[in-house]
């Protein structure tokens, strides 16, 4: 045989041993470059076929087919297996488990005051309010002059409202333009009035501040949700029978209701509601001090001079308001005994509401 041939016989030997030693994908495709490609060893031997004599070449240049031919098929088997051996072991570390147990998963919940916030948004909607919201901190102007409440008014007395301190005042003062954390969801009413355009039908829910010594059921943060109507010819009759649909919304058909007269500076005429006790339903109990009712509002005809510091002229529009502790209705709803509860994040009491009432 020929020198050639020879050679091809002896690189064909040598090939197979140097693919069992390659043992991954990228050494075996390096191999191929190594043998077959452009400058490889195989490529350079079938170049020296044409200095081979004529009557060997047929023989050596079926040889040299052979030779390559084999090897070819020789690194394709070795990458097939190498891949589906690499495939293998990925599959088999990549098991799932199908009848593991899930892990899982934690879904927050509301807080309760925010469950009863969003009973009442809704029960307002049914009845055609919109939520307008209003700012935690105030002016004394928006707080209580806009609301007809003269800077001698006791609920200015610094014993109710918590004043935020001029910056950098030593010992604290309260701040010179009259910033204060809002005693209450009112002002929000002026503020509706000056954005919006009667008829005026809005709810004003929200988180209000007073000087209070905390104990079960006073805290210095509490949630209120003031109603605001303003119309031409609203009366008093809408008032009382819108509230007497909401306390049935909320409380039930069977629910009983009263009014009483009342007192505040920015309604005129003004009036408390009552629901029959929520606890005892009638005869007297410790939590309606043994009259058989229940506070839930304060409530009145919108005073002339709180229209006209929204802008509204009194002598075309009227307007009914009220406004309600909202933080009352949460601890009824729930039994809960202690207001403080309520503010205390503690998520061994929270997480008992996960059902969302
Ligand atoms: N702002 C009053 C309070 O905090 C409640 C109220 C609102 C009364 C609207 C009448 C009208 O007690």
């Amino acid at each position: 045989m020929s020198d050639l041939g020879e050679r091809l016989t002896q690189l064909q030997a040598d090939a197979h041993a140097r693919l069992a030693a390659a043992s991954d994908v990228a050494a075996v495709e390096s191999l191929r470059a190594a043998l077959l490609g452009r400058s490889g060893e195989l490529t350079s031997l079938l170049r020296r076929l044409g200095s081979v004599t004529a009557d060997e070449r047929p023989s050596v240049g079926q040889l040299a087919n052979s030779v390559r031919d084999d090897l070819e098929h020789a690194i394709a088997g070795r990458l097939h297996s190498l891949r589906t051996d690499a495939d293998a072991t990925r599959l088999a570390s990549e098991t799932v488990d199908v009848s593991a147990p899930g892990r899982p998963v934690r879904v927050g919940h509301l807080h309760p005051s925010f469950t009863v916030e969003r009973d009442l948004r809704e029960i307002f909607h049914g009845f055609g309010f919109e939520v307008f919201e209003g700012p935690e901190i105030e002016t004394e102007e928006m707080n209580f002059e806009a609301l007809n409440i003269p800077p001698d008014h006791p609920s200015r007395d610094l014993w109710d409202t918590l004043y935020v301190a001029e910056p950098g005042s030593a010992p604290p003062r309260p701040a010179a333009d009259g910033t204060i954390l809002r005693t209450h969801t009112s002002p929000v009413q002026v503020r509706a009035m000056r954005a919006l355009r009667p008829p005026i039908r809005v709810i004003t829910p929200g988180r209000c501040f007073r000087y209070e010594a905390v104990d079960a059921s006073h805290n210095f943060e509490f949630f209120q949700v003031e109603g605001l109507v303003v119309d031409r010819d609203t009366s008093f009759a809408d008032l009382k029978g819108m509230l007497e649909e909401f306390a049935r919304a909320l409380y039930g058909e069977a629910t009983r209701t009263r009014f009483r007269p009342g007192y505040y500076p920015f309604t005129e005429p003004s009036a408390a509601f009552d629901v029959g006790c929520l606890v005892c339903g009638g005869p007297g109990c410790p939590a309606c001090g043994r009259t058989g009712w229940m506070t839930i509002l304060g409530a009145g005809m919108v005073h002339p001079t709180v229209l006209r510091a929204g802008g509204i002229d009194p002598d075309q529009f009227q307007g009914y308001a009220f406004g309600m502790g909202l933080d009352r209705i949460t601890l009824l709803r729930h039994g809960i005994p202690d207001l403080r509860l309520l503010m205390g994040g503690d998520l061994r009491f929270l997480s008992q509401f996960a059902g969302g009432r």
